[in-house]
């Protein structure tokens, strides 16, 4: 019966994929011109949970007969941390691991003797190899082989390319949770600088930057705007959450069994936003073949938010006893920065850092109201656990 994903499972197959039928028509069309020599470079933004990666996995799975297809989720880059600092290296490493994985998917079996001519040809003085999932990392010997070895990775899909082209079309790769570059302890604006001028002098090579960022977040101007790295060059695309009509239909075909009355519908669409992440896990929740009116429906709301936010109050246990104070001063309205500040007592300044780091991790953001919460949902939340304890869980 309950047929719908679960909002953590980002492997769709046909039959649960839903739609994204014009997203998919109009990211593939700018995809397809790899193969004539470009090197498109597509931004693919939206909010959490409205399907990026989904959506970039079917891609995948659509594209794989013809092309290589990396796909890369920067939250790998935490387990190549060296002395806990994240630097650019954690990006190429998992840059070359990914994209050997995508060979070996795509039957390029030679590539690891390519890899050995390659760094041969380099002169690179290996320290030893290390073995992650199978794949061998080279560990180097100095900060010298280290930018070399960065040259190298940037440079390979270039060379893989070049040595499969009876083989292949081209080379597409994914690169998700892009926004976790920022965590990068580097200058990311100089490091983004220094990925487009490599991308710009390829070719059969296509791109796709993906992460849940707010249309406010600096990270895209830095990535897209008329200074950014990639200004004018990059297509910057957003992918929208479901319509009201999407999620009617999407709900009959998918649970029939869920009854709404036409008010329990609309309210059901308002406690999601439209938001695929909510939608699947609310409907798996509510109860088949009962009438689910508008009173009901607010009534399961308000049992189920727990399990809805689960994803987000892991992050909240987990925030310092300054983030959760800067949140929940944000719960009945935006406010400006001064404005946190009195209300907690301390200096504009003091609060800089947490607010820094409650944007990078997606939990409010900037706009010209001042800060608010991002996740609506989330938020409601925080309101349940105020009225019914007299305080927010810190
Ligand atoms: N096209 C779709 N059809 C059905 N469910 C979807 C679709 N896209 C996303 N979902 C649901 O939403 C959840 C969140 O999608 P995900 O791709 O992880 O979002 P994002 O990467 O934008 O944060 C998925 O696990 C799945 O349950
Ligand atoms: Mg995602």
């Amino acid at each position: 019966m309950a047929s719908l994903p679960l909002g953590n499972n980002t492997n769709l197959d046909d039959t649960q994929f839903y739609n994204r039928i014009e997203e998919i028509s109009f990211i593939s069309d700018n995809l397809e011109v790899t193969k004539k020599g470009s090197t498109p470079t597509i931004l693919l933004t939206g909010v959490r949970g409205v399907g990026k990666t989904a959506l970039m996995k079917k891609l995948k799975k659509d594209f794989q007969d013809e092309y290589a297809v990396v796909y890369m989720d920067l939250a790998g880059m935490d387990k190549f941390k060296k002395d806990d600092k994240l630097t650019r290296f954690c990006f190429m490493k998992l840059f070359y691991e990914s994209l050997i994985k995508a060979c070996r998917q795509s039957n390029i079996t030679t590539i690891d003797i390519q890899i050995l001519k390659y760094f041969k040809t380099r002169n690179f003085k290996l320290d030893r190899w290390e073995s992650v999932d199978k794949i061998p990392i080279p560990i180097l010997k100095t900060e010298e082989d280290y930018a070399k070895f960065t040259t190298f990775v940037m440079d390979l899909p270039q060379q893989i390319y070049d040595d499969c082209k009876n083989h292949i079309s081209g080379i597409l790769i994914f690169i998700d949770e892009f926004q976790l570059l920022k965590q990068l302890d580097e200058n990311v604006n100089e490091f983004l600088w220094y990925i487009r001028s490599v991308i710009q002098s390829q070719k059969y090579i296509g791109y796709i930057f993906s992460g849940s960022m707010s249309v406010k977040d600096d990270l895209i101007g830095d990535i897209a705007g008329q200074r950014g790295a990639f200004g004018g060059r990059i297509l910057n695309y957003e992918i929208k959450t479901f319509s009201f009509e999407t999620t009617k239909n999407y709900l009959a075909e998918k649970a029939d069994y869920l009854k709404f009355t036409d008010d329990g519908f609309e309210r059901f669409y308002k406690c999601t936003n439209g938001n695929p992440y909510y939608i699947n896990n609310f409907a798996r929740l509510l109860p088949p073949n009962e009438e689910l009116n508008e009173e009901k429906i607010i009534s399961e709301f308000e049992k189920t938010l727990p399990y809805l936010v689960v994803h987000l109050t892991n992050e909240w246990y987990k925030l310092t006893k300054q983030e959760q104070r800067i949140i929940s001063s944000l719960v009945e309205k935006p406010l400006k920065r001064i404005e946190i500040a009195n209300k907690m007592g301390v200096t504009s300044g003091a609060i800089g850092a947490s607010l820094k780091s409650l944007q990078n991790k997606i939990l409010i953001e900037l706009d010209k109201d001042g800060f608010k919460i991002y996740d609506s949902i989330f938020k409601a939340w925080l309101k349940k656990e105020y009225r019914e304890k007299g305080d927010y869980p810190y």
